[in-house]
């Protein structure tokens, strides 16, 4: 059994692993977290989960919580990740980061940002990015893993098989997509107040919401040059589920059939990536680690559409398979 710890467990992402990890049979979760002292019963915290576990949450330092844990998912935000998990690896844990803290390479790119200097800058660009579906060699071996952003999954997976093979004009992608409000966390905001975001739609942080500087990393790494992607989110009032459609430019000829293929052959084999012909709805992979991908050749262009549960694939359902990768347990265990 592997030992768990869980940093900022009241939060949205942590009730999603908790669930996951509670049917994981190679799983034993011993230590949560959270800065309130009042040492507040699992059960109370998350009231879906009682009668599942007897354990209380405690304001405890890293340092202790790798004394009682061999793998540690930290739930913070970021910069407080990043705090945090140097003393975890110097504890022994191996650790995987759900903050965007360990995703950028470079200390400028992510004090540009997030405008905040990085915590524990000597460690970026030696971190292994967890998207199974292209880096699984890396993160067998990681020590720390920086779990993808929900929004980038959405993005990266429909696109890498298309610049890895040199397919679409790599300076003209634009990727929009809607998320659902559990997308920004448990901890309250005013713009996702309930009666600030029922009933409405909106796009946020045009052309500087922070996934941007993650999707061009990654598909530059893929693509061996850096792509140009205007990225635009959209808030849509659900509780949870992202839809990206992504418009990109063929230059290569890429009939409907043939672009289907391309994602079909580089996913064939990966168990939660679907290549679907229908058009997918966010209810399609709601509460599962799936993510759904289609493609369209409209007036000449490739559009790409995916949709992935952001609390599942976007975040914890990911957290759960990059961890049976890093322990070498089926890929799928407590995600099928
Ligand atoms: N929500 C998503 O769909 C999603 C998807 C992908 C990645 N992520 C990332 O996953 C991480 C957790 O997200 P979440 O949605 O679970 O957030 P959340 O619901 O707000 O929970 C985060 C928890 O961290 C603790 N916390 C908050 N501020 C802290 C601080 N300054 N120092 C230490 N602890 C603090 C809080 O617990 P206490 O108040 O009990 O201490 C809080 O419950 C974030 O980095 C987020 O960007 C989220």
């Amino acid at each position: 059994m592997v030992r768990i710890g869980i940093l900022g467990a009241t939060g949205y992402t942590g009730l999603e692993l908790l669930k996951l990890l509670l049917r994981h049979p190679e799983a034993e979760i011993t230590v949560l977290t959270t800065r309130q002292d009042e040492r507040p019963h699992l059960a109370d915290v998350h009231p879906q989960l009682a009668g599942r576990l007897d354990l209380r949450l405690e304001n405890l330092s890293p340092r202790d919580v790798a004394k009682k844990a061999d793998c540690v998912f930290c739930c913070l935000p970021h910069g407080a990740a990043a705090r945090a998990t140097p003393e975890l690896l110097d504890g022994g844990a191996r650790v995987i980061d759900f903050s965007a803290d360990y995703r950028l390479n470079d200390a400028a790119t992510f004090k540009h940002w997030y405008h905040e200097e990085h915590p524990d800058p000597a460690r970026l660009g030696r971190v292994v990015y967890g998207l199974p579906e292209w880096f699984r060699d890396d993160i067998r071996k990681a020590q720390l893993v920086a779990n993808p952003g929900c929004y980038p999954t959405s993005a990266i997976l429909p696109l890498a098989p298309f610049l890895a093979q040199g397919l679409i004009d790599t300076d003209d992608i634009i990727v929009d997509s809607k998320s659902g409000v559990s997308g920004a966390g448990r901890t309250p905001k005013l713009a996702f107040h309930y009666p600030e975001c029922n009933e409405s739609i909106m796009a946020y942080g045009v052309g500087t919401h922070r996934h941007t500087p993650e999707i061009c990393q990654v598909l530059g790494r893929i693509a061996g040059r850096d792509p140009q992607v205007i990225f635009t989110p959209h808030l849509v009032p659900m509780d949870r589920g992202i839809l990206s459609v992504i418009y990109t430019r063929p230059i290569k000829k890429l009939d409907q059939e043939a672009a289907l293929d391309v994602l079909r052959q580089r996913y064939y084999h990966e168990p939660f990536v679907r290549v679907v012909e229908h058009l997918p709805a966010t209810k399609h992979t709601a509460h599962t680690n799936f993510c759904d991908i289609t493609a369209r050749i409209v007036q000449g262009r490739l559009l790409l559409i995916s949709v992935e549960d952001n609390l599942v694939k976007g975040a914890s359902g990911a957290a759960v398979q990059n961890f049976n990768v890093m322990h070498g347990f089926a890929e799928t265990t407590a995600l099928l």
